[in-house]
């Protein structure tokens, strides 16, 4: 039997997310650099590729993205847990985010803002477009970047390593791989994504 749950919640509840790391440009910190943690981001298109982040537009974070039109997204990892938090806590309109952690940047090849040396894929991102959602009074504004480049760590295989992820502001670790997609409906076809599966599907 289903339960209705708060909305407010259901989002948090219902989804796994990705605590990502988003470094932007600050002419006023002393290390240049803030960073944030977006969860609500995601792939919004293959060619060009685009990546959309739901922000809240009262973020330091959000006016430096709209003034500069540049920031990296930065994949979180377990044992960057602490400055995850950290980054996700306080703002940067007070505090030098990146100074206090003593993080480790690595210069962009096309953009002006850096990656974090630590996270082992970092996408250059530059603005395309901010969407302002229609319903009145709406929390969050929605920052569309062109990813103009992107590195990862020799040797780095996302699907090998555990990958942080947040529900309901839990921190978790997904670590197994239950099978590829596409593959598991297409097992009982020859593995063939268009022929329609002899065996009813279990
Ligand atoms: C796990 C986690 C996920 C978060 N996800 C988002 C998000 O998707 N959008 C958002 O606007 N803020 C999100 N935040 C909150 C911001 O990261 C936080 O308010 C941060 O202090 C903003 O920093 P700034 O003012 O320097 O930009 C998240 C925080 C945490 C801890």
């Amino acid at each position: 039997m289903k339960q209705e749950i708060s909305l407010k919640l259901a989002t948090m509840q219902g989804l796994v997310l990705c605590p990502y790391l988003v470094v932007t440009a600050d002419k006023q910190a002393g290390s240049g650099i803030n960073i944030c943690v977006v969860s609500y981001l995601g792939v919004v298109n293959e060619n060009p590729p685009l990546i959309g982040l739901s922000i809240r537009p009262s973020r330091y974070s959000a006016k430096l993205i709209a003034e500069t039109a540049e920031f990296t997204v930065n994949l979180p990892t377990p044992e960057l847990l602490a400055a995850i938090d950290y980054c996700g806590t306080y703002s940067g309109r007070k505090i030098d985010k990146a100074a206090r952690l003593q993080l480790d940047v690595f210069p962009s090849r096309i953009i002006s803002v850096p990656g974090l040396a630590k996270s082992p894929i970092v996408f250059e991102c530059r603005l395309q477009q901010i969407i302002k959602f229609a319903a009145k009074k709406s929390s969050h504004y929605f920052y569309i970047g062109q990813v103009v480049n992107a590195v990862r760590d020799m040797g780095y295989r996302l699907e090998k390593n555990n990958q942080l992820a947040t529900t309901n502001y839990d921190y978790r670790i997904v670590a197994q791989s239950l099978g590829k997609a596409h593959k598991i409906c297409t097992s009982n076809s020859g593995g063939k994504k268009h022929a329609i599966p002899r065996k009813k599907i279990s």
